[in-house]
């Protein structure tokens, strides 16, 4: 079932004030690495064009973050990508991040890079769905291999490109 079939979600950049309440959902959702609430302040006011926010009712039920890499403008690594429970299994994760591929901030976006735990299998399905979206391919790069993290028992974070990425509709992507 697509969740926009029966839902209004409402996708949208998040802006400073989205901060504590994206970081409320990552610690509801207790998989991800729960970051300091002033990390998403941070990524909320300085990032936002590359992050976007789902809403459900005006609750925050989604959250893509990204940032462009430093030394490629056009290659965007998206971090954390995180659904609520409730909201699992409807195309959420998916459309959060293709609006965000399709907003205008990020329409020359060419790449895309993203870590994935290798027990994480529905991270992998997520990010081959957008590889076959986009038409592009999937590689293997470099890794976060768990020795690099300290103090927590941290899988390697496998990090994969997406590229190249092709627009099908006038520059933009069409769901
Ligand atoms: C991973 C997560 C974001 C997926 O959200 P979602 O809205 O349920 O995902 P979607 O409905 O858009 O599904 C996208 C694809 O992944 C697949 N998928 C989703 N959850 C899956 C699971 N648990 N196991 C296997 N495949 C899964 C879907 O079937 C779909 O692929 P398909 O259309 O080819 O069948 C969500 O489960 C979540 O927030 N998990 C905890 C945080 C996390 O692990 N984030 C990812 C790493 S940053």
């Amino acid at each position: 079932m697509n969740l926009a079939a029966t839902t209004t979600v409402t996708f949208r950049h998040p802006e400073l004030e989205d901060g504590k309440e994206v970081w409320e959902l990552i610690r509801e959702i207790d998989v991800l690495d729960l970051n300091s609430s002033y990390y998403y302040l941070i990524l909320c006011e300085y990032f936002g064009n590359t992050c976007m926010v789902a809403e459900v009712d005006k609750e925050i039920v989604g959250f893509v973050s990204g940032f462009r890499h430093p030394e490629d403008q056009q290659t965007l690594f998206v971090w954390q990508v995180a659904v609520a429970a409730s909201q699992r299994g409807e195309g959420l994760a998916f459309s959060l991040i293709d609006k965000l591929l399709e907003s205008e901030e990020c329409e020359d976006v060419t790449t895309i890079q993203t870590t994935i735990s290798p027990s994480n299998k529905a991270s992998h399905a997520l990010f081959e769905k957008v590889a076959r979206h986009v038409g592009a391919n999937m590689e293997k790069t470099v890794r976060f291999l768990p020795r690099m993290f300290p103090g927590t028992d941290h899988e390697t974070e496998q990090t994969y490109e997406i590229k190249p990425i092709t627009r099908k509709n006038e520059n933009r992507f069409s769901i």
